[in-house]
């Protein structure tokens, strides 16, 4: 049985290390997370499993790793300035604000009142940052207001500027500087793809079609984040745009739909739990001609996992327009030159993090006993195996349970077998009896656990516990040189 709430997933994330609230010590920060231990591990399977499955096995795609910080221009060009907006409300009476359209306007959610919402204003997401030294900045007041006066001098002294602020309401304080040395913190990854597309064709002129991909950090100033990491202000992506021929892009975009259905099965979720929705006209984002929404069934409903959308080639001849640099491609054939039009699966990995987590997430009853563990697939796991002594105060067990250890955490490079098994992801478990230590490893998906006891001193043989089954084989201590328990059985 599965289907755990939010809450469940939330606490074991918190309990056993996955995740925590961003600067939870002062009290948090809104729509910030921290990974912790296992999370980070967890975090790490999936992105190198996507980088391995869409760059690293295909001879189609090449990766980069743009600068966070770009030139403004990127997002004047991209429409982002003008468009990457979601509508704000803020009610009269308690001054909370919302976005309007995921709340029912008539009635504020937060005091109850009814008809304290005005016309919906459009509130731009991306986060705004000085880049290069402030001139100055204002604090408000306890009223939130801010007064000041602030003067612009010349080398010599003499005042060039003077700005006055008059009795600004505002939540925050005020900075001044240079609109000229203004940055966002990119909202997406797709355009660190976009502005290196003629670097990388000049490097390396691939065949057309051919993807760039890119893997990193996405900032969204979310007017309600919400649903635990499903909505954050910062976020990590996983995007391709994927160049092709204009005639070819339905295609494309189909194959595209396979390759994204085959690497959520990788993830470990149920077909049945995933579910692909037609965006229509109205709903899609400026620059997208088609898009279809892979959804997946969360603890807090069916919701967006990730997006495929065919972004035509507004990116690229929008910078064409405002960089003046030309974008073609010449095809091999000598062909026609042509803009290329693009495909773009973009995955949010925090998402997909939620949706393996709660997939995974499975009760049972062992020998009468309520038991929870996490049915990982075992190259998600965060922890391959874990290895105890059975008592931790008999100093002979303990020895010897660390020998083999230290075999399966940093196997000699003519072993064969638990390095590629394993892959260091070995943990040393002696905290407890044995039963809580199995109940410790299932809850955090360790999919075999090694138990070295007092015949092992005898015949140089243990135990391996299996997480799902919770079956127990004796094995050769040499044996797992070359071969594992259950695990080389599994995925
Ligand atoms: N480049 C296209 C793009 O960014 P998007 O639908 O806005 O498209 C893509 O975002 C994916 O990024 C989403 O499907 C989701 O997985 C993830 N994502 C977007 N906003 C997010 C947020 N605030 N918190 C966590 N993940 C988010």
């Amino acid at each position: 049985m599965s289907d755990a709430s939010l809450e469940t997933i939330v606490s074991l994330c918190k309990r056993r290390g996955f995740i925590y609230q961003g600067s939870e010590v002062y009290g948090g920060l809104a729509g910030t997370w921290d990974y912790g231990p296992l999370g980070v591990a967890l975090k790490r399977n999936i992105l190198n499993l996507w980088w391995k499955t869409f760059v690293e096995n295909r001879d189609d795609m090449l990766g980069v790793d743009a600068a966070i910080l770009m030139n403004q221009k990127v997002w004047q060009a991209s429409g982002h300035v003008d468009t990457f907006t979601d509508p704000l409300v803020e009610c009269s009476n308690c001054h909370n604000r919302f976005r309007a359209d995921k709340i029912d306007i008539s009635k504020c959610p937060s005091c109850g009142k009814e008809g304290t919402f005005g016309e919906p204003r459009q509130f731009n997401m991306m986060f705004k940052t000085p880049f290069g030294p402030t001139w100055g900045s204002f604090e408000s007041d306890d009223k939130n207001h801010v007064t000041g006066k602030l003067e612009v001098k010349d080398k010599e002294g003499k005042v060039v500027s003077e700005f006055t602020i008059k009795e600004k309401e505002t939540n925050n304080s005020v900075m001044v500087y240079d609109t000229n040395a203004k940055v966002y913190l990119r909202p997406e990854t797709a355009q660190g793809i976009f502005t290196n597309y003629k670097n990388v064709v000049d490097s390396f002129y691939p065949n057309i079609p051919f993807g760039i991909a890119q893997q990193g950090k996405a900032f969204r100033n979310e007017i309600s984040p919400r649903d635990f990491v499903f909505r954050s202000r910062e976020f990590e992506q996983m995007e391709i745009e994927y160049f092709i021929h204009p005639d070819n892009w339905q295609e494309s975009f189909e194959k595209w739909v396979t390759d994204i259905e085959a690497f959520l099965k990788e993830l470990g979720l149920p077909d049945e739990k995933v579910h692909k929705l037609e965006v229509p006209d109205e709903d899609r984002a400026h620059y997208s001609k088609r898009t279809i929404d892979f959804e997946f069934d969360f603890p807090i409903g069916r919701e967006e996992l990730l997006g495929l959308a065919y972004r035509t080639d507004f990116d690229l001849m929008n910078i064409q327009k405002a960089s003046g640099k030309n974008m073609e491609y010449r095809p091999k054939d000598g062909g026609a030159a042509f803009v290329p039009h693009v495909i773009e699966p973009s995955f949010g990995l925090e998402r997909a993090i939620m949706a393996v987590l709660s997939a995974a997430y499975t009760q049972d009853e062992i020998n009468g006993e309520k038991r929870v563990y996490l049915k990982l697939p075992t190259h998600l796991a965060p922890v391959k195996v874990a290895v105890s002594p059975l008592l931790k105060n008999k100093p002979e067990l303990v020895e010897k349970a660390r020998e083999v250890y230290r075999m399966l955490k940093n196997p000699p490079d003519d072993m064969p077998g638990p390095r590629n098994l394993y892959q260091g992801a070995v943990m040393w478990d002696d905290n407890g009896n044995v039963g809580k230590r199995y109940r410790r490893q299932d809850e955090i998906g360790t999919p075999e656990c090694i138990t070295i006891d007092f015949q092992t001193l005898d015949d140089d043989t243990v135990t391996i516990r299996d997480r799902d089954t919770t079956n127990q084989a004796r094995v050769k201590i040499d044996d797992l040189k070359t071969k594992s328990g259950f695990i080389s059985q599994k995925r």
